[in-house]
């Protein structure tokens, strides 16, 4: 076979021989066992423990009964649309002036980047930060210079070699629950007269007094340009988001960016859905109480275990592991005790430095927090943690998921 198609055909077949055998013994990587009803789930990312919740429920179900399908851009909903209201009630959540809503976080960066940067206008991003952002640099034809992980010194370096531009980071990065010191960074973007991006999918819901974000809780919320947020986290949708204080944006935004002009918006349950989750985030202290807790009481005993955690500090836990066989042993010893993590591996992870992560969240039981740390103690021998050091090296070709 030759041309287009054989060439496609030689990819298809390098990737089953490569990666699906070779790697992975001709399993799918990141599929374990099915859990079962008393197997505690770490892999998802509904971090205050609500998809589910009588309310939540009760208003897909309502807007279900009376739904009639915009399928429409964003452009043709008008001011009083469910959409649009939605947007000023996150932007107001958020402290900020404007909101637009996208159809998933990937779209929101993607779609921002596109339209705030340029051939012109260099984008500087944060070794660790979300691949979707990549995605928004080549939209926007920029130039992407990329700095260490939490570095802000090494962010002023490359700024002064190559000019002002946007600057993005996580609040909390998603690889290792990693928490950026956003001072720093505003500090930064503003003496280089540039533009701060910040993604906030993995603390708005989880960080402030009412689940606000960093950003906010911080006070630093006039003095970042853009957030990001990926509603399909602790609030538990399927959507993305964008805040910024300039309402003027929302417009720009709508009419140019790829996702919002080329692709249909929410669907009146999504709305539904996403209006009744951040009620919920709004009120439930308590369950953000509760993942600080489970956070502070784990993350010390599994290092004390010898597990390697990559810097982070937050409701993200990441086992550091080796090879893409050795993080697939790890997590299949742990499924035995009915523990479930995350695999990640390339492109998530660089091919010596996969991970295996534990996403923590407010529903978990004592017993059931005693039942993770219990399995990692008696499966991190077996699992090799032993060599997985000498395997690793420095990550560099990784990209967040
Ligand atoms: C930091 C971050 N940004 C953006 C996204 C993309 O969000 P979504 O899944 O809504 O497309 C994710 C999801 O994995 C994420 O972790």
């Amino acid at each position: 076979m030759g041309g287009a198609r054989g060439l496609l055909q030689r990819r298809i077949d390098s990737f089953h021989r490569d990666r699906v055998t070779a790697t992975w013994a001709g399993r799918r990587a990141l599929q374990g066992r099915a859990p079962g009803p008393s197997s505690i789930i770490l892999t998802r990312n509904d971090y205050l423990a609500i998809s589910g919740h009588p309310h939540i429920v009760e208003a897909i179900e309502r807007s279900l009964g009376r739904e009639t399908a915009p399928l429409m851009a964003a452009p043709f909903l008008r001011d009083d649309h469910p959409q649009t209201l939605l947007e000023g009630a996150f932007a107001r959540h958020l402290k900020a002036a404007a909101g637009v809503l996208c159809q998933s976080g990937w779209m929101a960066n993607a779609g921002l980047i596109q339209v705030i940067a340029g051939p012109d206008v260099p984008v500087y991003l944060d070794q660790r930060a979300h691949a979707s952002l990549r995605t928004g640099v080549q939209l926007a034809g920029a130039p992407l210079k990329i700095f260490r992980h939490n570095d802000p010194a090494h962010l002023a370096a490359r700024l002064e070699r190559h000019g002002p531009g946007v600057v993005v980071v996580d609040s909390v990065y998603s690889s290792h629950g990693s928490r950026c010191p956003l001072r720093a960074f505003v500090e930064v973007a503003e003496e280089h007269d540039s533009l701060l991006v910040v993604d906030e999918s993995h603390s708005v819901g989880t960080h402030g007094l009412r689940g606000e974000g960093l950003v906010a809780a911080e006070g630093l919320q006039e003095r970042v340009a853009f957030r990001t947020v990926s509603l399909s986290k602790a609030v538990p949708g399927r959507a993305g988001l964008v805040v910024c204080d300039d309402p003027g944006f929302v417009d720009y935004f709508k009419y140019e960016a790829g996702p919002a002009v080329f692709s249909s918006a929410l669907l009146p349950h999504d709305t539904a859905l996403l209006a009744a989750a951040l009620d919920l985030v709004r009120r439930e202290e308590g369950r953000r109480t509760r993942l600080r807790e489970l956070t502070a009481w784990l993350r010390p005993e599994l290092t004390a275990l010898g597990y390697e955690l990559g810097g982070g500090t937050e409701q993200i836990i990441a086992l550091e592991v080796g090879r893409e066989a050795d993080v697939m042993l790890l997590r299949d010893l742990l499924e035995r005790h009915d523990v479930f993590g995350a695999v990640f591996v390339p492109p998530a992870t660089s091919v010596t430095r996969t991970l295996l992560r534990l996403s923590l969240h407010a529903g978990l039981t004592d017993a059931q927090a005693e039942q993770i740390l219990h399995a990692c103690a008696v499966v991190r021998d077996e699992a090799g943690m032993a060599g997985w050091l000498s395997t690793r090296r420095p990550a560099a070709s990784g990209q967040a998921t």
